[in-house]
């Protein structure tokens, strides 16, 4: 456990720790009031623990968050790497006279190679910047966050991030080939490669991906490229139960079908979608299935999963006109959980993986569990990855129903547990799970992380209090 010096005397300490990062960084981008300093403290799990930052800084250049690092680790101050904090776990959340140090303004794409099917980009490059700036030369990066018009690049790493297309394109691991990492003390570390093959080591890349900030600062990203696909095109089928749309999932993916996305809205996250954004999705269903295939002709898959979805009992199964339909059912899609959001102004969101045969149990343990604790859980899912979000609704206010809302939180994770899956698909520990890591992967795979740890961040500066 380190003391950082504001501990100690507060006023004085961030005055030397304001005065050494000035001397090394430009002044417009060392913020140190408090009114801002102060909406640097959160990501998106609003409600996790996080404490004040004693200074905000915004870094453009790898020297500049050397410069960070070596006065963090010299004055013993926690860092608190963050990108767009669209995270959903407490995982960019600051500790109490850390330096949050944010990456958003690291923010060119530094090169687009068709040949290599490379991009090289900062931490900060948002998502769907860089999406659109490699279909320009017809690639795309597959990794599609529901938050990837604000989130970055960098958090995408740090938190290993997943999306809808998934279930055909993989997560955002597949696609980070090499990194250069600012490292605890400020050395500059170059781990992977730019090449399409490479075993030349431990793979220190993949272990950075999803290290939520502990062990590293990444300030530099080679990135996987694919040709660009055609426009997908969607499939929406209704179900009766949730159980008969997680049949369809079963038979869809049995069949050796590979759709662009495979998701599921229950009814509370279509009403809860249609009350915010008035989509006009169907609210008598009990579950809505989207299927999709971005093949050049993709109207024979969409034929044969419709047929899937009717012998598993689909009620309707409507395709989509064109593409520009097919782009709305996403939106609709990816508000799920700001408008789940809305239902009791706080959300406690689950992330659950199981192995996709077992959906159906999740679900309806899902079910049972909100049924027991009298609350509104709704469920959106990555259904063919078997990554769920059953997302606990409830009001922060009440402590007797925030007390209901973290037990049935935990139980899912529990039963997630039980059906041989993981507490986490793709949002990452942070804070909200660091209880669960343990119980998932056993104390010697916690002694093992620790060690790691320890060989990266000896005094403990780099995002403590997360992950274990
Ligand atoms: C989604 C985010 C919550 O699937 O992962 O919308
Ligand atoms: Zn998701």
């Amino acid at each position: 456990m380190i003391m950082s010096r504001t501990e100690a005397a507060p006023d004085q300490a961030r005055g030397d720790l304001t005065e050494r990062l000035l001397a090394g960084l430009p002044a417009e981008a060392v913020l140190t009031d408090p009114d801002v300093t102060g909406s640097y403290a959160n990501d998106m799990a609003s409600f996790c623990p996080a404490g004040a930052p004693a200074v905000v800084v915004l870094p453009r250049t790898v020297e500049e968050v050397q410069h960070v690092m070596r006065t963090a680790t010299e004055l013993r101050v926690p860092v608190v790497p963050q990108g767009a904090r669209t995270g959903l776990s407490g995982g960019a959340n600051a500790s109490d006279g850390c330096i949050a140090l944010s990456l958003t303004k690291m923010d060119r794409i530094l090169e687009i190679n068709p040949v290599d099917r490379i991009a090289v980009v900062e931490p900060g490059v948002i998502n769907a910047a860089l999406s659109r700036a490699v279909n320009e030369v017809g690639l795309c990066y597959p990794p599609d966050p529901s938050s990837w018009e604000m989130c970055t690049i960098g958090g995408n790493i740090g938190t290993a991030s997943g999306g809808l297309c998934c279930v055909k394109y993989g997560v955002t691991a597949e696609y980070v080939l090499g990194l250069d990492v600012v490292l605890a003390d400020g050395r500059l570390m170059s781990t992977g490669r730019r090449t399409a093959k490479g075993v030349a080591g431990y793979d220190l890349t993949r272990l950075f991906v999803g290290s939520e900030g502990s062990l590293g600062v990444v300030v530099r990203a080679v990135l996987a490229l694919k040709p660009q696909p055609p426009q997908q095109l969607v499939l929406a089928a209704e179900f009766a139960s949730a159980a008969a749309a997680c049949d369809a999932v079963c038979r869809i993916m049995a069949g050796g079908h590979v759709p662009s996305l495979l998701e599921l809205m229950d009814r509370t996250t279509v009403k809860a979608v249609n009350n915010i954004a008035n989509m006009g999705l169907p609210e008598t269903t009990e579950a809505l299935l989207l299927a999709a295939f971005d093949t050049p002709d993709p109207a024979p898959d969409l034929a044969a999963v419709g047929a899937l979805c009717e012998a598993a009992g689909a009620t309707q199964v409507v395709p989509a006109d064109d593409a520009a339909e097919s782009e709305l059912l996403l939106q609709a899609r990816r508000l799920s959980l700001t408008a789940l959001e809305a239902v009791r102004g706080v959300t406690m969101i689950d992330d659950v993986c199981v192995p996709r045969s077992r959906l159906g149990d999740l679900i309806e343990g899902v079910e049972r569990i909100a049924d027991k604790h009298q609350l509104t859980i709704g469920v959106v899912a990555h259904a063919g990855d078997g990554n769920t979000h059953p997302t606990v609704c409830f009001d922060a206010a009440d402590p007797d129903e925030s007390r209901r809302a973290r037990e049935s939180f935990d139980e899912i994770m529990a039963l997630g547990l039980e059906l041989g899956g993981t507490i986490t698909g793709e949002h990452g520990v942070g804070v909200l799970k660091k209880e669960w890591l343990a119980r998932e992967i056993g104390p010697v795979g916690i002694e093992m992380q620790r060690a790691i740890k320890q060989a990266f961040d000896p005094l403990g500066i780099l995002n403590p209090g997360k992950l274990f």
